[in-house]
């Protein structure tokens, strides 16, 4: 059991691209997945994987996952809760003598006062910093890939995504490189990484024009960007409950006043090569932009 290293949100963005990313290390994982049904794709790609249960709303299920884990990657989803389960999963590693927690946190977690999004991962960055526990911060900027997870909808059936992002450009970030720096530190001594906090971005920042270029190259036709109203984007939202759409919008608000701009070289120091750039992540996920996909 030792050596053990659990990534919790396996099925989910930065998780199952960081269990490719260690498999073709050669490194195997126990991947905390919250549907084992779901999970079992995992196993059936890289059939080492062993797949573990983890419900944060069910704790006894922790214990059993993080027995025997000598590292942890840390992933809670976009929920109500999320700090409460941090800590909880923190207080579990804690017990089960986990010897280091690479907490997935996000750009500007440390800025004051801050948005409520990095409100909340300082919270559990502070409470992780106090337990203990050898620890490392990952804190990416928005993900390359939130154009296929929220907006491949509507690029693909009508050319175009909508944001309210005026004209603020931002540095998105390729979730393959979060990957490759959470498998680095997960996989070199814990010492060379302890206490640090890494802000990871993109190569550049780009506007919502920019970003609506590359994927019109990409998918061979023209996607329009619509620059939408914050009204008309909370109008769009109604469907979600409100803490989520007010920390949608507020950092949407930072985005389009440029707040979200800033490039770190961060990702190019820890891997060795550089950044993905948006034209490149367009190219490599372009079935995503087609029609009927
Ligand atoms: N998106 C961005 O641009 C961005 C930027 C910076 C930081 N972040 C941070 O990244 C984190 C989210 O990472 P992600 O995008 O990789 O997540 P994600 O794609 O939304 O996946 C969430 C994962 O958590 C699992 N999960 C959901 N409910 C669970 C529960 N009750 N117990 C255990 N596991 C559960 C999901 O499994 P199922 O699918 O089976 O439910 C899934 O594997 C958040 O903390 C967010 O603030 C996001």
């Amino acid at each position: 059991m030792a050596h053990t290293i659990l990534i919790t949100g396996a099925t989910g963005t930065v998780g199952s691209e960081l269990v490719l990313d260690l498999a073709n290390r050669g490194v195997t994982v126990r991947a905390g997945v919250h549907s084992i049904i779901k999970g079992d794709r995992l196993r059936h790609i890289y059939p080492d994987t062993q797949l573990v249960e983890i419900d944060y709303a069910r704790p006894e299920t922790l214990h059993v996952a993080l027995t025997g884990v000598e590292r942890l990657f840390l992933v809670t989803p976009f929920v109500e809760n999320q700090v409460a389960y941090a800590k909880q999963v923190i207080d579990v590693a804690k017990q089960a003598g986990v010897q280091q927690i690479v907490r997935l946190s996000v750009a500007g977690a440390d800025a004051t006062p801050g948005i409520q999004l990095g409100r909340w991962h300082r919270e559990v960055e502070e409470y992780l910093a106090q337990s203990g526990v050898p620890y490392t911060l990952v804190r990416p900027t928005s993900f390359m890939q939130n154009f296929i997870n929220h907006n491949s909808d509507s690029i693909c059936q009508e050319d175009k995504f909508y944001l309210p992002l005026g004209d603020g450009a931002i540095s998105y970030i390729d979730v393959r490189d979060i990957a490759s720096v959470a498998a680095n530190i997960l996989t070199t001594d814990v010492a060379q990484h302890q206490g640090k906090a890494y802000t990871l971005t993109g190569p550049v920042a780009l506007t919502g024009a920019a970003v609506a270029a590359a994927i019109s190259q990409a998918a061979n036709r023209p996607i329009a960007y619509v620059d939408v109203p914050e009204a008309a984007a909370r109008q769009a939202m109604s469907q979600a409950p409100q803490w989520m759409t007010d920390a949608m919008l507020e950092l949407h608000a930072l985005g389009k006043a440029g707040h979200a701009a800033a490039v770190t070289s961060t990702v190019e120091e820890l891997t060795g090569r550089p950044a993905y750039t948006f034209e490149q992540f367009a190219k490599d996920y372009h079935q995503h932009f087609q029609p009927g996909s």
